[in-house]
């Protein structure tokens, strides 16, 4: 089977559908044979030898490919160089591009697009629309890095101290958070807002503040999404922003509901309360943009504020974009069969929700999928006996029980222990058993995140055993005392050495 990259025509588009990293995959571990066209990789920087190098045939037509795989659409005499028994797999938007749909359905033509796969868990390594909108996050940042007079970074310099620039980042989907990240990796205070809450922990994590509303309703629209908000939500929306308006400095706008126009969150009030020299990046502005005065594929000025429309984000970076779109294309054909295996599946959740069209009949839409099944109710406990209820409702009870139970045993010990032993040791005996108890509440009730830390404070303990451990073994004799402060020594020594090693290992994993 054969697999045909024509050069893009798209004006300005400098991605290409393959790279010889792509070929090789496709080649070597699908079967496939490649055909690339002249001067397809060019301008993202892989020369027509670096294909030739790997084995791909680069050739001035590749339309008499089985599958031709593209980056945009197919446009003008494109279409007619399809024909009947052939496969096209592209960026497709076919809510917008109805007419080239019938005009592929007339050539009998199995359509694929990857615009339409689905954002599932098993696709994450087809999800195009997910790589190249982590990309254009990024290159929202460095975009407005360019037109920003300032530092992202707080800086203090003899000749005086500039305060981090504030990034205000609305919808913090993939996009949004790939311009978050980079905007606190170049030291900007960011603050970002999203109508899901789900997002709000992973905006932290990348150290970002989360803008929360008293306003309870969740923007969750299931699979990622967001789902279209009441107009008292976006109302309080726009009033938390026009207060935020006041102090940012740029503004990244992502906000975006599969499928309808992107909402204006950014008005031209807010643009003329922002100061002079801001920016505001619209990544939305393919599909209207979310800030009123943003002019699509256009950068102009508004009251001293820059306003970034480019619709071509991802092309601004081709190599990355290129590389990572060529490696969602591997996985998808992986997935489908390679060349050995070929099918489209229209029994697969991905190729159905991608397909639009199979040998030119429309399948798309796609049926609307099930909800998943909502999770097996926990049977409710008779209300009868109180005792019984609340250990089923509070699992936690379970370890209350067990606490008074450990406790009478050490009442009955202590009992028994005060009544026959020497003073001292009862003293000694409390104090272990004192120990015990503690540390046995400690190690069961901190939280996960915090065992690091209370690792190093039972290494410091450890460091007080040995201690006197080393006093007791080293006092010349050799009695009940000196042998166990020798193994005292040991057991510590194994417990301080152990928590090194597994520290090692966890900073390793967050080593670059
Ligand atoms: P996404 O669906 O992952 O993220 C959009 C986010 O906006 C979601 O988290 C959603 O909850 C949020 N949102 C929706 N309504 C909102 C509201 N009223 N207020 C606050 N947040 C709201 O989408 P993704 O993949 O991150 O893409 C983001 C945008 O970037 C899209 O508009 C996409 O078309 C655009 N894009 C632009 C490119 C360019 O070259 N300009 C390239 C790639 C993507």
């Amino acid at each position: 089977m054969k697999v045909g990259i024509p050069r893009e025509c798209a004006a300005g588009e400098r991605r290409v559908a393959a790279t010889p990293e792509s070929v090789t995959k496709l080649q070597k571990k699908l079967g496939f044979e490649v055909m690339i066209e002249k001067g397809a990789g060019e301008s993202a920087a892989f020369p027509d030898a670096a294909y030739e190098a790997v084995g791909a045939e680069v050739v001035d037509d590749v339309w008499g490919a089985d599958i031709v795989l593209k980056v945009n659409p197919v446009q003008g005499d494109e279409i007619e160089k399809l024909d009947a028994g052939q496969v096209l797999i592209s960026l497709v938007s076919p809510a917008e591009n109805t007419e080239l749909i019938e005009a592929l359905a007339a050539r009998k033509v199995t359509l694929i697009a990857l615009d339409q796969i689905p954002r599932i868990s098993r696709a994450q390594k087809m999800d195009v629309l997910s790589s190249m909108a982590n990309i254009a996050g990024y290159r929202a940042i460095v975009e407005a890095a360019q037109n920003y007079g300032g530092f992202f970074g707080m800086q203090m310099t003899a000749a005086g101290k500039t305060p981090p620039a504030r990034v205000l980042v609305i919808g913090a989907g993939v996009a949004g958070l790939a311009a978050i990240a980079a905007a606190r990796s170049m030291g900007a205070d960011v603050r970002a807002f999203d109508t899901r809450p789900a997002v709000k922990d992973q905006v932290k994590s990348l150290g970002g503040k989360f803008l929360e509303l008293e306003f309870e309703e969740s923007g969750d629209g299931g699979g990622g999404y967001a789902k279209v908000m009441s107009k008292e939500f976006i109302d309080a929306e726009m009033a938390l922003f026009r207060e935020q308006a006041k102090e940012i400095d740029i503004v990244v706008t992502t906000a975006l509901i599969p499928g309808r126009k992107a909402p204006i969150l950014w008005t031209a009030d807010m643009v003329e309360t922002m100061k002079p020299g801001g920016v505001v990046v619209d990544l939305a502005a393919r599909n209207g943009g979310n800030c009123e005065l943003t002019e699509p594929g256009e950068v102009v000025k508004a009251h001293g504020v820059t306003l970034i429309g480019h619709t071509d984000m991802t092309s601004r970076l081709p190599t990355v974009a290129s590389k990572f779109f060529s490696q969602n294309l591997v996985h998808l054909l992986d997935d489908m069969g390679g060349a050995m295996n070929w099918r489209v599946d229209l029994e697969d959740e991905v190729v159905r929700g991608a397909i639009v069209l199979n040998e030119g009949e429309l399948l798309w839409p796609p049926p609307k999928r099930e909800p998943p099944p909502p999770p097996p109710k926990v049977e409710e406990p008779e209300p009868v006996v109180v005792a019984e209820a609340a250990a089923v409702a509070e699992p936690k009870e379970d370890s209350g029980a067990g606490t008074i139970g450990a406790m009478l045993v050490a009442a009955v010990l202590f009992g028994l222990v005060g009544a026959y032993a020497p003073r001292e040791f009862v003293q000694h005996f409390t104090v272990f058993m004192l120990a015990c108890f503690i540390g046995w509440q400690v190690v069961w009730n901190v939280a996960h995140a915090l065992h690091t830390p209370l690792m190093s404070v039972t290494n410091a303990i450890s460091g007080i055993i040995i201690v006197g451990g080393i006093l007791q073994a080293s006092s010349g004799e050799t009695n009940t005392a000196a042998i166990l402060g020798a193994i005292a020594i040991l057991v510590a020594t194994i417990n301080i050495a152990g928590g090194f090693l597994v520290t090692q290992r966890m900073l390793a994993m967050f080593r670059r």
